[in-house]
């Protein structure tokens, strides 16, 4: 039970039990596998590689990885475009190789997510091959969305839809015969075809995948797209931008967050909890959606008790760096969330945004329009800044309740490469909206390979020195031996805060406002810990002015403290407060 002082100070968020089950308070950390470590030296990284640095994840103290798709694919969406959901592609290695990932991170004590890319397939999967060849009106066709074109010769596409990463959500296809014939959707690139959820095919395909890898021992999936999978009936014109944060909360979406979204995911929540084994929460396997979704209350829907485990808070990503906004999106998510029993999972970084060292040092920091990637022509973050408050902003992170997921790097504050040279870029967003109106640099730039070692070629990424995307110089700075057991280093902050989080349960602590430091530009909360033994004073100072503590033990600090110990600007502090009474 919450303690009465926390009741009297505003409580906005009781505490869970603290024997509730492992993912509502999961720190989980990202592998984007082709950056993270390469084991064979061919420059991309691999599930050898990966393996090899577990051991560094367990050190780091989180509870879970989630890998990005290691799947067969032609990777023109870096394997978000699944051409066999059930094989490894060979760029990563083999399923005996996933099997021992699995098998070595569940020695570490650490849970495996896998990435379930349910909106689309590739455009190699067999399913689309026989679809083109099966022509119109076949069954084949309607696992899609096929469609005939508008105009006198059906010329133009079915209906105005973009594709979120620039030009037309339709292509036309040569008929068997070889003349030009239907239109089928793609919300992504050209070479990712929607499925069409509505048939049962789909639906049955999706059961057996999602137990082929439960019965290969992983713990759980991220829903890619998982706002997408249904289209409203009948295909109708929309206005508005594809890119959800760009319209206003309560826009109408004929693609996103339709209602029919939720059977899929009460289906699929069946199907895992048929592996609970009775009495164990540690055998609970999760789902998490990658629900691009506004307000907050539309996207509690996909955690309701019946749905997913968890949603990723994007709000709270986006949001900026301003005091009021982030205390407003905490709120409503924690409200909403309390509304049908699920934890927030909090987030700042992935494999699709600016990383939040450079995001929160862009000027449009304040304002949160700082999501797509930066170019050598844009205004480039200020470093100093954007790590300051990076430090600050996740050490603010890691004390709310809930879970939260982590992207790799960021525990070593790394900033996203801002000057990758343009011959280098993969992303299928550059490439689609070149000399456009929609023109965008693409997310390449967070997915630069890591740095593990200074003073070697490629940074000790693998074994020949070789990166698939060229590492900035500045990398060396950052690299994992050169913060390894340095203090004042952002790796040492990130172990500090998941040791400090786990030992006292703060993500399954209560939250309330602390009235007396709260102001327009400082965040202050008091979270207990389940058994109310324990009160963290939380304290990020967004303004100008130093603040002073009230006593305490200052468990941790994101940034040095003033000589008079106040806390100065861009930083958070974990009090501990002295026991009332
Ligand atoms: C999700 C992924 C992104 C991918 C897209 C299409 O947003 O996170 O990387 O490009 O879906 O699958």
């Amino acid at each position: 039970m919450p303690s009465a002082t926390a009741l009297d100070l505003g409580l906005i968020h009781p505490a869970d039990s603290p024997d509730s089950p492992w993912w509502r308070d999961a720190v989980i950390y990202q592998i984007y596998p082709r950056s993270w470590a390469d084991g064979d030296g061919d420059g991309m990284g691999d599930l050898p590689g990966i393996i090899t640095r577990l051991p560094y994840l367990s050190e780091l103290g989180v509870d879970a990885v989630w890998l990005s798709p290691f799947y067969v694919s032609p990777m023109n969406d870096a394997g978000y475009d699944v051409a066999d959901y059930r094989d490894i592609d060979p760029l990563f290695g083999t399923l005996a190789d996933a099997d021992a990932l699995i098998a070595a991170a569940h020695e570490l004590g650490l849970k495996v997510l896998i990435d379930l890319v349910p909106n689309h397939t590739s455009s190699d999967h067999v399913w689309f091959q026989a679809a083109l060849q099966a022509g119109p009106g076949s069954p084949e066709r309607d696992r899609y969305i096929f469609r005939d074109g508008r105009g006198p010769r059906g010329e133009q596409p079915p209906n105005n839809w973009r594709s979120v990463f620039g030009g037309q959500g339709w292509s036309r296809v040569l008929e068997p015969d070889g003349t030009p014939g239907q239109w089928y959707l793609h919300i992504f690139d050209t070479t990712q075809p929607d499925l069409n959820w509505a048939h049962e095919d789909v639906r049955a395909e999706f059961d057996a995948i999602l137990r082929y890898w439960l019965d290969r021992g992983v713990d759980g999936f991220r829903v890619d797209v998982a706002h997408g999978l249904v289209k409203e009936e009948g295909l109708p014109d929309f206005r508005g931008s594809m890119h959800l944060p760009d319209n206003p909360i309560g826009t109408r979406f004929p693609m996103w967050d339709l209602d029919g979204v939720h059977e899929i995911y009460r289906r699929w929540r069946a199907i895992l909890d048929g592996y609970t084994v009775a009495g164990d929460t540690a055998s609970e396997r999760i789902l998490c959606a990658e629900a691009w979704v506004r307000p907050e209350s539309r996207l509690a829907r996909y955690v309701r008790p019946d749905e997913m485990h968890q949603a990723f808070n994007f709000d709270f990503l986006a949001c900026g760096w301003a005091a009021e906004p982030l205390r407003e999106v905490i709120e409503n998510s924690l409200r909403s969330n309390d509304r049908v029993g699920a934890p927030t999972t909090w987030v700042l970084s992935n494999h699709d945004v600016v990383r939040h060292a450079s995001r929160l040092g862009l000027p449009a920091a304040a304002t949160g329009h700082a999501l797509g990637g930066v170019g050598a022509q844009d205004p480039q973050p200020d470093a100093a800044v954007g790590l300051r408050r990076a430090r600050a902003a996740t050490t603010l992170m890691l004390a709310l309740p809930g879970g939260a997921y982590l992207y790799q790097g960021e525990e070593l504050g790394l900033p996203e490469h801002t000057t990758l040279p343009d011959a280098s870029r993969q992303d299928p967003t550059y490439h689609r909206t070149k000399g456009t109106d929609e023109a965008s640099i693409g997310r390449d730039g967070c997915r630069v390979p890591m740095p593990w070692v200074a003073d070697t070629p490629g940074f000790g990424f693998g074994p020949t020195g070789r990166t698939w995307l060229p590492q900035p110089e500045v990398y060396r700075e950052y690299a994992v031996d050169v913060q390894d057991g340095v203090p004042s280093s952002t790796l040492s902050l990130y172990r500090d805060l998941l040791a400090y989080r786990r030992k006292h349960r703060f993500g399954h602590g209560s939250l309330a406002w602390d009235e007396e430091f709260t102001s327009a530009s400082v965040i202050a909360f008091r979270n207990t810990s389940g058994d109310g033994e324990r009160t963290v004073l939380v304290i990020t100072n967004l303004g100008e002015q130093n603040i002073a503590l009230p006593d305490g033990d200052v468990l941790i600090a994101s940034g040095p403290l003033a000589e008079d110990g106040s806390v100065p600007t861009d930083t958070t502090v974990w009090l501990r407060l002295p026991m009332r009474g």
